[in-house]
């Protein structure tokens, strides 16, 4: 019946990293270096850089930031590469870890000068527990920088990861004058280039040439490759799908280097999309009847309208715009009438969309966060999982008159996954807790909690900064110590609240029979 002929291979990832260590600027290297079929929202410009601002909420504007994690969609030597925009600074929040339940694979972006830093550490744990492989890219080699065997060794104490470089640099970091490829020997010379601003073709030359070029330094690079193998750090295919090992690129996304190393790894490397496991523990083969999964929701996008986009990743099929879909929550059917590829101002109808590719399916009233659309034989996926929280404030209505439409906004809000809320007989119902990945998701709570339910809300930060989820026959004697609170999340779990990791790493010492789980990402 489907009538298109788009077989083009996919790859669909997402870049982790620190604010700082260079996802715009990569993002946009990587635009340059393929060809861009369409930009599903915005990858947040800064400075001179292009900006695609979307027209949700007054907030947004006035920061000049994107909350909306979408996709850039891209052609490279015959694929289809889909890259899932990770919103990070002050944006940083649930939608962030979500995200990664829409990809294949990661591109973890260190920062030369600084190695692995708190974000990073936070998004790979993310990774790490869904079985994402994780490509490391060692950015901005072209400024001072750690020593290459000392950035390796923090990746593998640090995360567990062994790092399996397929590149190793020429000159310490600040002095690059290139990388040798393992893989082939080859030395690929650095081009500086204006700003970045072009795409310079590399420049390969074989071990002759390049000593011939650079001399010790091409030794140097070459006694650590040799260092390397001899600890047995080299690629292996096996180890990195499962999630055990990550090879390595050293590049500087803003002279352009490294870059066309990066999709090249991507495409030979990073797997594409499989089967996607369903909830009744079968398996929906990507050849299979139309699916796909909901992983972010965003409303009031637009005030006039009542907007409300729901972002779903494609798992197996075609999806064709128009097509008739079954919502599995509801059983319901679901028209795709709508579907879009390019959110904010630059909306665009996407006709069709292969496993692996990300679709924007407009007043979705009826989705929501983990749901499942299908067409033909019938699947649920899983439920995306809820993240540790960090950050916790008390929410309650200024103004009394308006407390059913708070108690209505509330519900909204937490069945859409913008917020985790929390409640216990001690608070009472009326005074629940707010618990967040990121400050930003309070805003947004008070935001739309004012504009679409007219219930204006006063919010106080509580001082806690830990969540660790609580057996229920340990609830009483957690919730018995002091600093420390025990309140139901709306799914059930027990979670307690630590005022900080000192408190809690003091409370595990003196109750070791306690048992207090880590939440994905805590
Ligand atoms: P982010 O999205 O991860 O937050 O980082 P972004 O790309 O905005 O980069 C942060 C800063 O690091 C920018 O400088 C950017 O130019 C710089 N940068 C990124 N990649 C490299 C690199 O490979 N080498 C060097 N030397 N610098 C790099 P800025 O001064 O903060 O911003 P801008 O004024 O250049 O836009």
């Amino acid at each position: 019946m489907s009538t298109h002929s788009d077989s083009r291979p996919r790859r669909t990832f997402a870049v982790i990293s620190h604010p700082d260590a260079g996802k715009s600027t990569l993002t946009e290297a990587l635009a340059l270096h393929a060809e861009v079929i369409g930009e599903a929202g915005a990858v947040h410009g800064k400075g001179h850089r292009k900006a695609t601002v979307s027209d949700w909420m007054e907030m947004e504007k006035a920061r000049g930031i994107s909350i909306t994690s979408a996709a850039l969609q891209f052609e490279y030597e015959g694929h289809v590469v889909n890259l899932v925009d990770t919103p990070g600074h002050a944006d940083f929040s649930e939608d962030t870890y979500r995200v990664l339940s829409a990809v294949d694979s990661a591109v973890m972006l260190v920062d030369a000068a600084k190695g692995l830093e708190p974000q990073t550490l936070k998004l790979f744990q993310v990774c790490a527990h869904r079985g994402i492989p994780v490509v490391t890219v060692i950015n901005k080699w072209d400024r001072p920088g750690l020593d290459p065997f000392g950035l390796m060794d923090s990746i593998q104490q640090q995360i567990g990861l062994r790092p399996t470089p397929l590149t190793w640099p020429v000159g310490e970091a600040g002095d690059f004058r290139g990388v040798l490829d393992r893989r082939s020997g080859d030395y690929i010379a650095y081009t500086r280039t204006a700003g970045g601003a072009t795409k310079a073709p590399e420049k390969r030359m074989d071990a002759a040439a390049a000593r011939a070029s650079v001399g010790d330094l091409w030794d140097e690079a070459e006694e650590g490759h040799e260092l390397l193998s001899m600890d047995g750090a080299d690629h292996d295919q096996e180890t990195f799908l499962a999630g055990r090992t990550t090879p390595v690129l050293f590049g500087s996304a803003l002279q352009n280097f490294g870059v066309a190393q990066i999709l090249d790894i991507l495409l030979d490397l990073a797997p594409p999309p499989g089967p996607t496991p369903a909830v009744d523990g079968s398996v929906r083969e990507v050849g299979d009847d139309f699916s796909a999964f909901v992983f972010k929701v965003q409303s009031g996008m637009n005030a006039a309208h009542r907007d409300r986009l729901a972002y779903a990743r494609v798992c197996s099929g075609v999806f064709e715009r128009g097509m008739v879909a079954t919502h599995a929550a509801t059983g319901r059917p679901f028209t795709t009438k709508y579907a879009q590829a390019v959110f904010g101002r630059e909306r665009a109808s996407v006709e069709i969309a292969l496993p692996g590719d990300i679709i924007g399916l407009v007043n979705a009233h009826a989705l929501r966060v983990g749901d499942t659309i299908h067409a033909g034989r019938a699947v649920t996926y899983p439920p995306i999982a809820s993240f540790a929280p960090e950050h916790f404030a008390t929410v309650a209505v200024t103004d009394t008159g308006r407390w059913k439409q708070f108690r209505k906004g509330m519900e909204q809000l937490d069945q859409e996954g913008v917020i985790q809320v929390l409640r216990s007989e001690l608070r009472g119902e009326h005074a629940p807790v707010l618990a967040a990945v990121g400050p930003m998701q309070f805003e947004v709570v008070q935001a739309r909690l004012e504009s679409e339910y007219q219930a204006p809300v006063r919010l106080e930060h509580l001082h806690y900064q830990m969540a660790r989820r609580v057996e229920p026959e340990q609830a009483a004697e957690v919730g018995a110590l002091r600093d420390v609170e025990v309140m139901t999340r709306t799914d059930g779990t027990l979670l307690a609240l630590f005022p900080d990791k000192w408190r809690l790493q003091a409370i595990e010492r003196l109750n070791p029979h306690l048992r207090l789980h880590s939440l994905v990402a805590g």
